[in-house]
């Protein structure tokens, strides 16, 4: 196998955040260098704690986790503990973390390792309103040319939106932040809701996991029965849509995704469609073409992928 490839995911976990972390700590084509919480699911005190949780749940305690921003660049932070509880990992009963919170910020960890691992390196993994991306931008411009990929879940074109009928909750949080990363000349891979919503968490993909018998098994599936009833009732679908993970499965399985280079624009200046991701699909302007946008997702290749990683932790 050739080298794992570097990533740092930045993450406001969040269950399904949860279940990306697992994935790639699970595989060992990653090598998950740091992961950077931000706030936006909860708080930026419980993202940082609820990333140590799983970083023990996933038995890798040695895993560096930091924390970064506390609140989006320029609006009041927005929280989601409507969809995943109080905690943010609401459902399963898990220990605190007993591993440390590492000293250095967030955003001088992304600066300090993009600019002292070789150029094109690493990937930046961001599962959570772009906060720090932003700021790492701005600390350190010359990063954006020595990142390999920003991978990242957020946005929707032919779904435009889940939090406002036009916006995504990771642009919508900190829209400020989303255009600083769309506009920076990084190659960028965006995972939008039109992706997302065709990954559901149905009755049968949970009780496969539970099915494992084993502790990380358990406790997935016991994040998504908590985590997917919100949506069920706001899509009266079966399960929810089990966004964030799919930012790790398009590093390991990319065939399972298929989408197209588009221009995508940020709107941070109209309060009725705030956060939109305006997608130019048809390719109806001459603006540049700054990211490969998904569309599509072989679901059941995805819960495959997802099943077989998750039963080796
Ligand atoms: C995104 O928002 C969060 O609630 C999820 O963790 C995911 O990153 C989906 O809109
Ligand atoms: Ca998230």
């Amino acid at each position: 196998m050739s080298q794992p490839r570097k990533i740092i995911i930045d993450t406001d976990p969040g269950q399904d955040d949860a279940l990306a972390i697992l994935l790639a700590l699970a595989s060992p084509e990653l090598d998950v260098v740091g992961i950077t919480a931000v706030a936006g699911n909860v708080p930026l005190a419980l993202t940082q704690k609820n990333a140590r949780i799983v970083c023990e749940l996933a038995g890798r305690p040695e895993v560096k986790v930091f924390a970064g921003a506390s609140r989006p660049l320029v609006r009041p932070l927005v929280t989601a503990e409507h969809v995943h509880g109080k905690t943010g990992l609401d459902g399963p009963v898990l220990p605190d973390p007993v591993m440390p919170l590492q000293d250095m910020n967030a955003v001088d960890f992304i600066v300090e390792t993009v600019m002292n691992e070789p150029e094109g390196a690493v990937t930046l993994c961001p599962i959570g309103p772009l906060t720090n991306i932003a700021l790492a931008l701005v600390r350190e411009p010359r990063i954006g040319g020595r990142i390999r990929e920003i991978v990242l879940m957020g946005g929707g074109y032919f779904e435009q939106g889940n939090v406002t009928p036009s916006a995504e909750f990771n642009i919508y949080v900190d829209p400020h932040a989303a255009a600083t990363v769309f506009s920076a000349g990084i190659p960028i891979v965006m995972m939008p809701l039109d992706v997302t919503h065709k990954a559901l968490t149905t009755r049968a993909r949970v009780e496969t996991f539970r099915a494992m018998g084993t502790r990380v098994g358990t406790a997935a599936a016991e994040l998504l029965d908590f985590f997917e009833r919100f949506d069920e009732e706001k899509y009266g679908s079966d399960g929810g849509p089990l966004h964030d993970p799919c930012v790790i499965a398009w590093l390991l399985k990319p065939e399972l995704f298929s989408g197209r280079h588009c221009n995508v624009e940020i709107e941070t200046a109209s309060e009725l469609t705030l956060g939109s991701t305006v997608v130019d699909w048809w390719g109806v302007t001459e603006r540049p073409k700054n990211a490969l946008v998904m569309r599509d997702i072989d679901a059941d290749g995805f819960f495959a992928l997802l099943t077989e990683r998750l039963a080796r932790l």
